[in-house]
Formats: C-alpha cells, structure tokens, sequence
C-alpha cells in the first residue's frame, strides 16, 4: 500500500470488496460512529458512502455489526476517554466472532502516542488511519477481508483534496460541505493544526456545483464547513465573501450557514455580504475563547477584545436582530478569576443566542501544555458553573428580541418543550418549537414567537410557506 497517498480515493478496492461481499449471500452491517465536530461528521458521511458502494447496510448497534468505524475527536482529552473505553468495550464481541473488523480513525489517532497506545493496548483493533488516508479505507478492508492483514497508516503530508467522495448524508433536508481543510493558527491550546495538517480550500467551482446539486435536490439547509472559512481561497484568489457571494445567487428556496470564522480574520464584508444576501444565515459564530487580552494574547489569538467588540458592534448594526454565538475556554493555563470575570462582563455585553463552553483540556504537543497551571480543577470548575449560568440568563434575555415577531422556520423534527410539537431552525439559527404535525418536516414555515427559553423559543404556526 502506498503510504505517501493522502485522500486519494482507491475505486478500484470498493469494487474489489463489493464483490466479495456479493459472494456472502446476505448483505454485511457496518457500524460507524463519528465523535466531535461538524467535520468528523462530515467525513463520516464520506465513509459511509463508500461502505455503501462496498455493499454493506448500516446499524446502530455494535453487537449486530460486521464491521465497526470509530472516527475519533482529538479536541478534549474527555472525547478521547470516551472512545478508549468504546474500544475496550469491543473485546469482548471481536472474541464472540473473529471475522468482526475493527477499525479506528481520525483526528485522536493522528497523534503518533495514540496510535501507538491502541496498537499496543487494544489488539482487537485491526485497522488504525489517520485523518489524510480516508480513501484509503477500501484498501484496508480488502486486506483484512483477504489476507488478514492489519493496517496502520498514518502519514503526516495532508496532500491535495479529493473531489467526487461518495457521501452518505444523514439528511435529505439538510447538508454539510466542508469549504477547506486544515488549519494554520496554532491557538497554543489547540490540538487542530498538528492532526488536520496545513489549511488547503476546495476550488470555488467545485464548492458552487456541490450546493447548486443540492438545492436542485430538495436540500433546505447547507452548512459550509471549515476551521476558520474567513480564510478559505487563499490559493485560488478567491475569499470567502466572494464564495458566500456566488452561492447566493443560485436559485431557489434555501438556507446557507457556515462555521467557524476566526475574529482576527472576519472582514466588515464578510458581514455586509451576510446583511445584504437572500439566503444566508443571519448569524456568526466567531468564537472569542476569553474575554481577557492578556489570555488572548496567551493563547495566540491575534486580536483583543476591542477588535472583536468592532466586528460586534458592524454585526449588530448591519444585520437585522443578528444571532451571535461562540466558543469559550474556562482554565486555560495561567488564568486568573479576574481574567475570568473579563470572559463573563464580554458575555453579558454581547448577548450571545448560545455559547460553547469548555474547561480548558491539556493536549500533548500544543504550546499551551508546558505553561504554568497553578489552578485546581476543582476551582475551574466552579467557575465554569458560574459561566454557564450567567449564559442561561443571557441567552433567555437575547431570545426575547423574537417575542411577538413573527419567523420564518425551516422545520427539521420533532420538537422536545411539549407533546406533538415540532422544532426547526431560523434564518437566525435559533431552535423554534411550534405546534404542528411531522408533513412539516422539510418545509418552511412562519412561527408567531410567544416565549423566549435559555435554548430556544416557542411559538405558535401561522403560516406554511412552501
Ligand atoms: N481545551 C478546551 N477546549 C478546546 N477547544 C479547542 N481546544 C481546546 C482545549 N485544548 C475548544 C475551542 C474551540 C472549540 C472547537 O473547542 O473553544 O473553538
Ligand atoms: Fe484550533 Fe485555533 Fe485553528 Fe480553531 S483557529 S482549529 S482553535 S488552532
């Protein structure tokens, strides 16, 4: 097999394993399970279609299945627990049947100690891929399947993107389409840049055509992914306003969204392009991490809280009832309580619909894993409790804006505030519950907003628009 291939995507091993699992007179269950972020699960989605293209049919259950996927997150030390003991758990099933194939890939095993951990401690494990080699799975599985031979393949280079993946989606309404890959920042804290490799875009046509085919086949809701998008098309001359531009023209009744922007990188276009288009998201996640300049700085930012309170500031004026969301660390090495306080005060200025918060994660090999971390997890802790209580009682104060308007939802399932209700998404990203029946699922419709939650808002159906 060649090692220096990176997404290459091997054709002709799908159909060498097709045929195999032709010959087995039923057909072989795959269980795949992505952990972590958009993208894990984006790449998932690849996955699976070529297992589908291979022949076999899918299950959620792992005691059922004849194959078995991890594709792993490497953000936080406790995803990474997680998926140690999910491993641990399948020892017992690969020895109830030996013909079981197990394998494990992505971001967590990427990391050359990881890799080496699972060779070492979880001998059920028969096939290890990092995050480069997705393509190359059909080739593993054919060794496994013909010649019982395990794989490891984790080469650094990320190479060149792949276009023409099969991709099973998980929905007919809704899509994912990853923009670049990659990330070039460094945040010391962050694990991305050493497992995901150097930031590379998809060509602007290809990105375009992708979302065109999907509007055209009754997709709803797209999702542009990248680590930090407001730096996507750098080699191809093309930046993301521009992107973002194009696809808003295509025709027809859809939504676009898209994470993450980096703050240091997010332009006054980039906002003006969102306040001015027909189909994109009035929404921005620009994650702020802290509130405090000297752990901004820390972290390897490349922007204070006065820069991202401009892009704040434009966001609310150029675009109607703008949502904002966010990421935030609590702990990171050195912090203070003061620092801390800072992360609260920006919290409340903000407003934020929603905010992702973490306690700071150590991971080997980043910056930020040698500096000083005098506080106790106990008190980390604590404030991270004090954090996620003061977003509560902002994120109810934010959602009353929608009180008494009337909204445009794009109904996704099945509601959780009370029974036989349904639940979609806003132009503004904001979870909506309203009564009303599942011939709703996929159609726009126009909520009366009479409650404000700390997650989401409730309201009654007015309309159906499409
Ligand atoms: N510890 C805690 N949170 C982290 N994130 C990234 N790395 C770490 C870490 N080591 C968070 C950041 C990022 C989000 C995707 O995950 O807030 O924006
Ligand atoms: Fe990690 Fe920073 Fe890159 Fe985001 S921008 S993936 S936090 S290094």
């Amino acid at each position: 097999m060649n090692n220096n291939s990176t997404n290459y995507f091997s054709r002709e091993y799908i159909e060498k394993v097709r045929q195999i699992n032709e010959r087995l007179g039923k057909i072989p269950l795959a269980h795949v399970h992505s952990f972590g972020c958009q993208q894990n699960v984006s790449d998932g989605e690849k996955i699976k279609g070529m297992l589908a293209e291979m022949g076999y049919g899918f299950t959620p259950n792992t005691s059922d299945a004849d194959l078995i996927l991890f594709n792993t997150c490497a953000v936080r030390e406790n995803a990474e627990n997680r998926v140690f003991g999910n491993i641990g758990a399948l020892k017992k099933l690969k020895a109830e049947n030996k013909g079981l194939i197990i394998a494990v890939g992505g971001c967590m095993v990427q990391q050359e100690h990881i890799a080496r951990k699972i060779r070492k401690t979880y001998p059920q494990v028969d096939i290890i891929f990092g995050t480069h080699v997705m393509g190359e799975i059909p080739h593993m599985i054919y060794d496994k399947l013909c010649e019982n031979r395990k794989t490891l393949m984790i080469p650094d280079s990320e190479g060149v993107i792949t276009e023409g993946f099969p991709v099973l989606r998980e929905s007919d309404i809704k899509a994912s389409v990853p923009i670049m890959y990659g990330c070039n920042n460094f945040c010391t804290y962050c694990i991305v840049p050493y497992v995901r490799g150097r930031e590379r875009s998809r060509r602007p046509q290809d990105v375009i055509d992708e979302v065109r085919g999907l509007v055209e086949n009754g997709c709803k809701e797209i999702l542009l992914l990248g680590q930090n998008v407001n730096s996507y098309g750098k080699e191809h001359d093309f930046g993301f306003s521009k992107l973002l531009c194009e696809l808003d023209k295509i025709e027809g009744r859809f939504k676009i969204s898209f994470m993450t922007s980096h703050p240091k990188d997010c332009t006054f276009e980039l906002i003006d392009t969102i306040a001015d288009s027909r189909h994109i998201s009035y929404h921005l996640h620009l994650p702020v991490q802290s509130g405090s300049d000297r752990i901004l700085k820390a972290m390897n930012r490349h922007y204070d809280t006065a820069h991202y309170f401009e892009l704040i500031d434009y966001a609310k004026k150029r675009i109607p009832s703008v949502a904002l969301t966010t990421d935030i660390i609590v702990g990171f090495p050195g912090e203070t309580y003061e620092d801390f306080r800072c992360t609260l005060e920006l919290m409340k200025k903000v407003e934020y619909d929603s905010a992702y918060t973490f306690i700071y994660s150590k991971r080997e090999g980043t910056a930020a894993a040698s500096m000083p971390d005098p506080v106790s997890d106990e008190e980390k802790g604590k404030w991270f409790r004090e954090l996620l209580e003061v977003q509560q009682a902002v994120s109810e104060k934010a959602y009353s804006r929608f009180v008494g308007k009337e909204i445009e939802v794009l109904c996704d399932g099945i509601g959780r505030t009370a029974d036989g209700c349904m639940t979609g998404h806003s132009r503004h990203g904001v979870i909506v519950d309203f009564n009303g029946g599942r011939e709703l699922i996929g159609k726009f419709v126009t909520v009366r907003v009479q409650k404000a939650m700390p997650w989401a808002v409730v309201g009654e159906l007015v309309g159906i628009s499409d």
